[in-house]
């Protein structure tokens, strides 16, 4: 058997600095569904994270909070850990500088090169940017002496350092880079970086003197080693290249270093030249992505425009935060976080695109055959026979775009064109419409076609979108009866897989609809009709609705309120604000009925309410429940009954 090929990702390895924000989950996020698409694909993948502790900023940060460096890191990196598992992050390692096993790789790199004359002493006059960790000299700085990364004073330093001689490999570099134009992308940072080198590269300082929290020169223990020497060499250790030279063999040269624009140079100039003088492999590509910002600028602590992840998470969960940072901010390309597009993405894409797909598959399974899909015969209808062949073309299609998308650093491609296969499986529905041959015997077959094909399209799509959006790819996968989903490959997306005769097994929607805090009146909802957890269409609509238990309806908590006040809402056409009484509380409640009701007849009436609705804003008013009404063709009418505020409906 021939050995599986290998790829190897990094992320930057992280300053436990600051919190971790949405920010810096978007490069893990990016990284981890590449290791998932390459592990899907067959490959032995080193997926590799962690986090860099040392440095003058950390050891003032840990100044600042009364504790020890090592305390002070201990903690953050602990929060950082429990990010990824929330995150799903199937990172292989994870790295700490702090490690044994790292102190031994960069001592050890570090005398290699002084040895061979890389590395020599002197005095180092010049700018420092404490955030950034990174030298300036003059002739890079205007008078004002501002980083020119991150926009922060520089501090004054002079101090004894060793350097290293950058300069004596600047023309390798340049062809090196020349012969390697996958090297550094995309290719406008490799542009950067070409300017950058002409204008004169210098050695550079790799040891500190006027702190101690590092790792310290091996032949001269009074400085410690520059932090982004340490760190850049956090790949190689993990690699393996003291502790485990066979795995080193097999991962090194990493195939990418994924990271944010502005640690590119440290990445694509330093780090292929410290490689160089030790004579080890260049990394195959450095690529650099943009930035999530906000309102134009980088998030960043010290701007307070930090968005933290976690309550994100716990709100959206994490296939949702995944899928809108892979699918809307453009790869190599600074994108806007916001919450309302990502709100819009969960209710378009994921919940009605996919989850209502589902749903509406398994519903009609469900209800025409039990749960159970089988091969079927479509040959009968032209018009079927026709729409079912191109489904399964499509899947084919689908599957070539989403490699290509995925290995062409076009990620947003590869999902656009996952999500235009689902939505063609919708259309499939509409076209074929299964609940009108369910009504004639003599088109079984055709029924059990197009439901076989709904099912494997949906199997295909769960592989497919298993590194997005790994765990409702997962269900998905067992809602069709399918088992043991971490085995499924790339290769199993191919059309036909679905065994004939499986039991389905529908469960939940996997994406529910998001409540949206109303700020817009044509957003609102009309009342009466709950936002549905699966919308489901039309005439299918009376045939697919599942039926529900006593239980499932008694969760709905009617109960009869009495109009106390009622006004019209400012600024719009449609809804009345009303307080009700529910006999023991009072209530407010927006509803979308101006059209029909003045607010003085609704005054003293008593009308249904759902007491237990999850409060949603409609024009800046919290809504704490709903009015029922009956609407048919754009009539609508609130049924007023005559009974007691409180009691309840059922
Ligand atoms: O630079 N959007 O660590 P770091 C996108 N320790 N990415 C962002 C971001 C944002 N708003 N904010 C930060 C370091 N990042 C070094 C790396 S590697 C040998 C050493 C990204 O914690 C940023 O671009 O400051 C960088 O790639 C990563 O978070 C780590 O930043």
């Amino acid at each position: 058997m021939s050995e599986k090929p290998k790829y190897y990702i990094t992320t930057p390895i992280y300053y436990p600095s600051a919190k971790l924000h949405i920010g810096h989950t978007y490069c893990t996020t990016i990284a981890d569904c590449l290791a998932r698409f390459k592990r899907l694909d067959g490959y032995d993948v080193l997926f590799l994270t962690g986090s860099d502790e040392h440095g003058q900023k950390i050891e003032q940060k840990a100044d600042e909070a009364g504790v020890t460096p090592i305390e002070y890191t201990n903690k953050i990196v602990g929060m950082f850990q429990e990010l990824w598992k929330e995150l799903n992050i199937t990172n292989d390692d994870f790295i700490r500088t702090t490690e044994e096993r790292h102190r031994k790789v960069v001592q050890m790199l570090f005398q290699k090169a002084y040895d061979k004359g890389d590395i020599y002493k002197g005095k180092y006059e010049g700018w420092y940017c404490v955030p950034c960790e990174s030298f300036w000299p003059e002739n890079k700085l205007d008078e004002n002496h501002i980083c020119p990364d991150c926009g922060r004073p520089l501090q004054r330093v002079s101090e004894e350092a060793y350097f290293f001689k950058m300069s004596k490999y600047a023309d390798q570099w340049m062809k090196y880079v020349e012969e390697h134009p996958d090297f550094i992308q995309p290719a406008s940072r490799r542009n950067e970086m070409i300017q950058f080198v002409k204008s004169g590269l210098e050695d550079l300082c790799v040891s500190r003197t006027s702190f101690s929290w590092g790792i310290p020169v091996p032949f001269d223990p009074k400085h410690v080693v520059y932090v982004w020497f340490d760190a850049l060499v956090n790949y190689l250790t993990a690699a393996g290249i003291v502790d485990d030279p066979e795995k080193f063999k097999k991962f090194w040269p990493a195939d990418v270093h994924l990271v944010g624009k502005e640690i590119v140079r440290f990445h694509t100039i330093i780090w292929p030249i410290m490689l160089m003088s030790l004579g080890i492999e260049i990394p195959k590509m450095v690529y650099g992505h943009g930035w999530l910002i906000v309102d134009g600028e980088k998030m960043s602590k010290s701007k307070g425009n930090v968005i933290d992840p976690i309550p994100l998470l716990q709100e959206f969960g994490s296939d949702a935060i995944r899928y809108y940072l892979l699918n809307d901010i453009q790869l190599g390309q600074d994108g806007n976080f916001s919450r309302d597009r990502l709100i819009g993405r969960i209710n378009s894409d994921l919940s009605n695109d996919l989850g209502n797909l589902l749903y509406r598959t398994l519903s009609m399974a469900e209800k025409y055959r039990n749960g159970v899909v089988t091969k079927g015969d479509a040959s009968g209808d032209a018009a079927i026979a026709e729409a079912s062949a191109q489904v399964e073309a499509n899947a084919a299609e689908t599957l070539q775009a989403l490699r290509d998308g995925m290995n062409g650093w076009k990620i947003n491609d590869a999902l656009k064109a996952v999500w235009t296969f689902i939505r063609s499986l919708n259309k499939y529905i509409d076209v074929t419409e299964p609940w009108v041959l369910a009504k004639d015997p003599a088109k079984a077959p055709l029924l059990d076609a197009v439901l076989y094909h709904l099912c494997e399209g949906l199997r295909i799509t769960a592989i497919m979108a298993e590194p997005v959006i790994p765990i409702a790819a997962e269900k998905i996968w067992n809602q069709l009866g399918l088992t043991d989903f971490k085995s499924a490959l790339l290769t199993d997306a191919v059309w036909g897989g679905l065994p004939d005769g499986i039991q389905t097994k529908k469960g939940e929607q996997i994406f529910p609809r998001i409540e949206i805090e109303e700020t817009k009146e044509e957003a609102a909802p009309a009342p009466a009709k709950a936002a549905p957890a699966a919308e489901v269409k039309k005439e299918e609509a009376e045939e697919a609705l599942p039926q529900i238990s006593i239980d499932d309806f008694f969760k709905t908590d009617l109960r009869v309120a009495e109009i106390l006040t009622a006004e019209n809402v400012k600024k719009s056409k449609k809804l009345i604000k009303m307080t009700v009484s529910l006999g023991t509380e009072t209530r407010t409640v927006v509803s979308g009925i101006a059209q029909y009701y003045k607010p003085e007849d609704l005054v003293g009436k008593h009308v249904i309410f759902v007491a237990n609705l999850k409060p949603a804003k409609l024009m800046g008013i919290e809504s704490q429940g709903m009015v029922l009404a009956a609407s048919r063709d754009g009539e609508l009418v609130v049924p007023f009954v005559d009974m007691p505020a409180g009691s309840r409906v059922k």
